[in-house]
């Protein structure tokens, strides 16, 4: 059985005080029985990591992630922060390769395989997204994009790197705009990732790696998405800033 996951992406959003208030909501909300076999993850900005890690019990399927890191581990790179300095505070998970930071960022392939493996080498997990433009999607491009996407930067790593990542498509057109992809668009494209990954890996790899699907998942929506059989939960960015819709999309499996 592969694990449920529920992960908010908090993205450039709340103050620290803010941002550990929404927190404590969802540790609290997060005790009911019904999701204690799903794990949520809040990924947070930078200057809230250790606040909110403090609020965190340990026993609990609560996760902390950052929302990226740089490739190098210490050097002369004015304003970045790296994957030791998140492993020091406690950080569980690190997203890598958000549509938003492969446009604004320039993030390319090689340094996102960069990335992945120095997050790896910290006993941290990366959430490695992926997705298409909706001009690619219109031009049937879609499949190939993110077959070169996982394949560029990810199909390097041996079967059991590989096999501690969690992978998040996310259509960029989905993306803060409340289109949500269908049902059927999301199951096809994430049996194609499972599909791809087993022809790489093999049948067992595939089979346990954990396939989130991000762009508008909101409470209403959660349970069609989250009811395809490729489906182990989400990433979610504006509906994750509210606690209470948070851990009804969690409760949605
Ligand atoms: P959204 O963002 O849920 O606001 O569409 C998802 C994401 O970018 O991870």
């Amino acid at each position: 059985m592969r694990k449920k996951i529920a992960a908010g992406n908090w993205k450039m959003n709340t103050n620290p005080e803010d941002g550990l208030k929404l927190a404590s909501q969802v540790v609290q909300m997060a005790q009911d029985e019904s999701i204690s076999d799903t794990t949520i993850i809040m990924s947070v900005p930078y200057t809230h990591i250790e606040r909110i890690k403090k609020i965190i019990p340990p026993t609990k399927n609560i996760l902390i992630a950052a929302q990226n890191c740089h490739q190098e581990v210490s050097g002369a790179y004015t304003g970045e922060i790296s994957a030791p300095m998140l492993q020091y505070l406690g950080v569980d998970c690190v997203i890598l390769g958000h549509s938003e930071r492969r446009e604004y960022n320039k993030e390319t392939y090689a340094e996102l395989k960069t990335k992945t493996r120095i997050v790896l080498k910290h006993q941290m997990t990366p959430i490695f997204c992926c997705g298409e433009k909706l001009a690619t999607r219109e031009e049937s491009a879609h499949f190939d994009l993110v077959k070169e996407q996982l394949s560029s930067s990810l199909f390097e790593f041996n079967a059991i790197e590989f096999a501690q990542l969690i992978i998040a498509y996310e259509p960029v057109w989905a993306i803060g705009t409340g289109v949500t992809a269908s049902s059927e668009e999301v199951q096809e494209m994430h049996h194609f990732i499972r599909y791809t990954i087993a022809k790489k890996y093999g049948e067992s790899v595939a089979k346990q790696i954990p396939i989130l699907y991000g762009g508008s998942v909101k409470p209403e929506n959660a349970q069609t998405l989250f009811s395809c059989p490729d489906v182990d939960g989400g990433l979610i960015g504006g509906a994750s800033l509210d606690a209470k819709g948070f851990i009804d999309i969690a409760k949605s499996f």
